[in-house]
């Protein structure tokens, strides 16, 4: 887990304390009024707290506004093929065993990219005990709050049906074990649930630990469960079929699916705007249409929520209010646990330990090369600081977009104040686009970068340390901060890089799951 993952399983785990508290909690609201309360606050932070917020490298972001266009012809086009092809093919035959040694149930914490790895390791979990899984559970994330549940996010025929030929897959328990909810584990100990999986699990754990209760009782559910299963020492054809349910059987729901459709189509074609507004002239437009190329365009992955930004211990120029705010949610969350608030701003910064903020952002793709004709997608959830801070990547990139901003509100009816489906078509739009760029290395950072690899598609990693740096030395100029960013970056658009012991399969897919050809 790294630094990102950490903190957000952290607010899982405190805020749960264990699951039977965040049961009561989210049935019995009332009972914790103040709880509610400092959550709801989280989700939309008052305007005193960041009215201060300013850009805090003005000179280079004059720089960048007035930056000249002409960007290098190399910038958009695609990776060439690295000699890596998706693979996997179990190998052998179709291998479903003859006899179910009973049925597995997991419970999964997180958001939605969490949530997703959950998944395929649930699915390779039931394999290597030849069992029968349940479509996962997914819990409500007290942060994400959304209780979507596996059917309304993924589309669980095509998950069954492409799964066919390796686990057994059912959508509900048979009558015989219906007595086996998430309500009953979490009123009492229960002989049917295993509490103890330890964080990256072996195989031989799951034939020690969870055989047995399957032996007994034909059914063990498994919470808590994500971290629950190792990358390394497993065999092949397990890694492939983590792989094979990650990037082939997990899909979008087709509303999902067909938004985020929308959504690329609008990108690809900005006169979409004006067919809307100039109903009288449809023709015209559609046929000069037909003749412009689809254009390309660049998703800028944003996680820069108030926890995230708390979590850091960094200032982010919001002035005293924000530090305060900050520090006091921290306090409430981490209650001093937080091993960043030890450190200085400065040392936080060269260790490339704090998110980078929008206008960081901008000045990073513009010194990239990015003119300011290039169409960005904003993937994001809330940013903290709100519109105050986006408007330096705004100016920056006057073209930029985001759910809102392309789709109606009657278009995002069905998505709409739920997480993990606006996370899903930020997801979905990102696998579309030509670029990808991820401004701080979380759970959907990791997950674009490793189905992108699978893929071969361009994907653009900041170097953070490097980035901290840079900005610390507050007299560069234009062309020697766009010099440093650019010599950083060269090797981190896509380039293979070969999963290491212990580094997530999910991340890094080669070469457990892609061959050499
Ligand atoms: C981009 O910058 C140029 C000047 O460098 C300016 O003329 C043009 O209007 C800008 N384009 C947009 C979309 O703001
Ligand atoms: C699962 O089934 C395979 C054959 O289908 C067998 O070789 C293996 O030992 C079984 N494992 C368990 C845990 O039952
Ligand atoms: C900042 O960058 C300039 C130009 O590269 C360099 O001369 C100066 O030494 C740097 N300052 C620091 C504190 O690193």
């Amino acid at each position: 887990m790294n630094l990102y993952e950490k903190c957000t399983s952290d607010v899982a785990q405190i805020l749960r304390g264990g699951t039977l508290f965040v049961l009561l909690v989210l049935q019995f609201p009332v009972l914790f009024p103040h709880f509610f309360g400092l959550l709801s606050h989280a989700a939309s932070s008052k305007p005193s707290e960041w009215n201060a917020v300013k850009p805090r490298h003005l000179s280079l972001l004059k720089s960048a506004v007035q930056r000249s266009s002409g960007e290098q012809s190399d910038l958009w086009r695609p990776l060439t093929d690295q000699g890596w092809k998706p693979c996997i093919d179990p190998g052998n035959a179709p291998s479903i065993p003859e006899k179910s040694e009973g049925y597995i149930q997991v419970f999964l914490d997180g958001g939605l990219n969490q949530q997703r790895m959950g998944i395929c390791d649930a699915v390779a979990v039931a394999k290597i005990l030849n069992a029968t899984l349940v479509v996962p559970y997914l819990e409500v994330n007290p942060v994400w709050q959304d209780s979507s549940s596996f059917v309304e996010i993924f589309d669980v025929d095509h998950f069954i049906d492409v799964l066919k030929d390796d686990v057994r897959i059912i959508k509900e328990l048979p009558e015989k074990f219906s007595w086996s909810t998430r309500e009953y584990y979490a009123t009492a100990i229960r002989e049917t649930r295993v509490k103890t999986a330890p964080v990256h699990a072996s195989a031989n754990w799951y034939l020690e630990n969870v055989l047995p209760v399957l032996e007994s009782f034909g059914i063990a559910a498994i919470a808590p469960f994500s971290h629950r299963l190792s990358f390394d020492h497993l065999p092949p054809e397990i890694q492939r079929l983590r792989c094979k349910v990650n990037f082939r059987a997990l899909r979008f729901v087709p509303h999902v699916r067909e938004l985020g459709d929308a959504l690329v189509s609008r990108l690809r074609n900005p006169s979409w705007r004006n067919k809307e507004q100039n109903v009288d002239h449809l023709t015209d437009i559609t046929n000069s249409h037909s003749r412009q190329e689809p254009g390309k365009f660049v998703v800028l992955h944003l996680r820069f929520d108030k926890d995230m930004a708390a979590h850091s211990a960094c200032d982010f120029g919001g002035g005293k209010a924000e530090k305060l705010a900050l520090a006091k949610y921290r306090q409430m969350i981490w209650q001093g646990r937080v091993l960043n608030s030890q450190f200085t701003d400065e040392e936080l910064r060269s260790q490339g330990r704090c998110p980078l903020t929008p206008e960081e952002m901008g000045l990073l793709l513009a010194a990239l090369g990015f003119d300011n004709n290039t169409r960005l997608y904003l993937a994001s959830h809330k940013v903290y600081g709100g519109e105050a801070r986006v408007s330096a990547l705004r100016q920056v990139f006057p073209r930029m977009e985001d759910k809102r901003s392309l789709a109606s509100s009657g278009e995002r009816a069905r998505i709409k104040g739920k997480a993990s489906l606006l996370a899903a078509v930020d997801y979905y739009v990102s696998m579309h686009s030509d670029i990808f760029v991820s401004a701080s290395p979380g759970n959907m950072h990791n997950a674009l970068v490793g189905h992108r690899t699978f893929e071969n598609m361009k994907t653009i990693r900041p170097n953070m340390a490097l980035i901290g740096q840079i900005f610390l030395n507050k007299s560069l100029t234009w062309i020697e901060f766009q010099q440093k960013v650019g010599e950083g970056h060269v090797n981190r658009q896509g380039q293979i890089r070969l999963r290491k012991p212990k580094q997530s399969l999910y991340t890094y897919p080669a070469p457990d799951c892609m061959c050499h050809v």
